[in-house]
């Protein structure tokens, strides 16, 4: 039978690799549901292309647009972000792509999970925000998580047919564009530098977390939830060349390492032909032209988001909720050139400064967090903004 895949946020970079995937294996995938949130053009495109049972565009300005466009197809078109909640439910999808970004993917993921679909996870902050409850929801209903982030799926990689737990998980940062610069260079870059990424092409939002570290934050979150472990027993590594992807260190010393060229489309086809490897025509390793591989540690001054996030995750509860939500406002606020390179983190440290804690938040304290967070955070956006 073939697996039937939904994938939410289709129209972004990991979306559109998932599309390709599919395609290329149209025995093994049947795309069923497509979702984005504004951009009616290229989910238009895609349905035709695909043949989804369904699409959702989330902007109900947008809605006439696209069901007009597939006014002939046999194509069921939705709006609103409640549409995604259930239609992840059908009964044709058995695994669900989280590709959407930001705290807007955690509902969705939830309904997947409470009705047992296998989850695709790109979506980090879903994690980030919600970790204890979405594990615990996923073992309650025996869905299982497959990471996409490519450093969870290398994790994921080098665990396989393993019967003892890690000793230490070492993620790998590229480092981002700003690697070389000085904190004082920091102050001055512009939004192009910052999406300027030496090996990635992603979507706007993970590539200004990237560039402030964050990202690596977010991941080691993301990596305490997946695998079960404790945050001082995940280490970041740089590693400008972002051919090894992550690596699993054992009790007896041995160290496992999952490489590649760097290309989403390998942890995505991953997550969805688990546990089978499928064809791809990535670029492949030519050890003696790279030569070398360079290590460092990350510079925790230079980047103080990886200590942001250390701390919400040792404090645990709501606090990585409330973080996850002033970074993604204050990221948005620097790509609207509101505020500078150097504010996301303040903007950050300061919503979650004055976080009231609460240490097991259900979904209503997740979203209340989130909400507050947002309000907060926005408020010290428009101060700095009034500078
Ligand atoms: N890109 C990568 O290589 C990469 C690698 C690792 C992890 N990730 C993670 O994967 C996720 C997606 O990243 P991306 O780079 O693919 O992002 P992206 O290119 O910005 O695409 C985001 C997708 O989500 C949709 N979307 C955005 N906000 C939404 C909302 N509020 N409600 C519903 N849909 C919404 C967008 O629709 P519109 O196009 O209509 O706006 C688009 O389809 C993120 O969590 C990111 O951290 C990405």
């Amino acid at each position: 039978m073939r697996r039937g895949i939904a994938i939410l946020g289709s129209t972004g970079s990991i979306g559109t690799q998932a599309i390709e995937v599919c395609l290329r294996h149209p025995d093994i995938f049947s795309i069923e549901l497509l979702t984005a949130k504004q951009n009616s053009k290229l989910l238009i495109e895609q349905a035709l292309k695909v043949q989804p049972n369904a699409v959702v565009i989330a902007d109900e300005s947008k809605y006439q647009e696209v069901n007009d466009a597939l006014s002939g197809e046999d194509i069921k078109v939705f709006t609103g972000i409640e549409s995604v909640n259930s239609l992840v439910q059908g009964e044709s999808i058995h695994i669900v792509l989280t590709a959407m970004v930001g705290f807007s993917g955690l509902e969705p993921t939830i309904s997947a999970i409470k009705a047992g679909k296998a989850i695709a996870l790109a979506n980090k902050e879903t994690l980030v925000a919600a970790g204890d409850l979405v594990i615990s929801l996923a073992k309650e209903s025996g869905s299982p998580i497959i990471p996409v982030d490519s450093e969870h799926s290398a994790i994921f990689q080098c665990l396989q047919g393993e019967r003892s737990k890690a000793e230490k998980l070492i993620l790998t940062a590229s480092g981002g564009p700003f690697l070389k610069k000085s904190i004082k260079d920091l102050q001055n870059v512009t939004i192009s530098d910052t999406l300027n990424h030496p090996n990635w092409k992603m979507g706007s939002k993970v590539t200004v977390d990237s560039a402030t570290m964050m990202n690596k934050g977010l991941e080691m979150i993301e990596a305490k939830w997946l695998f079960n472990m404790k945050p001082e027993d995940i280490d970041i590594v740089i590693h400008p060349q972002s051919i090894i992807h992550s690596m699993v260190q054992f009790k007896d010393g041995s160290v496992t390492a999952q490489m590649s060229s760097p290309d989403m489309k390998l942890p995505i086809q991953y997550a969805l032909s688990y546990p089978n490897r499928l064809e791809l025509n990535t670029k492949r390793i030519n050890f003696t032209e790279i030569g070398r591989f360079d290590f460092m540690e990350p510079d925790r001054e230079k980047f103080p988001c990886i200590s942001i996030a250390y701390d919400a995750i040792l404090k645990g509860g709501n606090i990585p909720c409330a973080m996850n939500a002033a970074n993604e406002l204050a990221v948005e606020a620097f790509l609207r050139s509101d505020i500078q390179f150097t504010s996301i983190h303040k903007v950050t440290q300061e919503v979650v400064n004055g976080t009231m804690f609460v240490a097991k938040p259900k979904l209503s304290d997740i979203i209340d967090t989130d909400r507050t967070a947002r309000i907060e955070a926005a408020e010290i956006i428009n101060k700095l903004k009034a500078k």
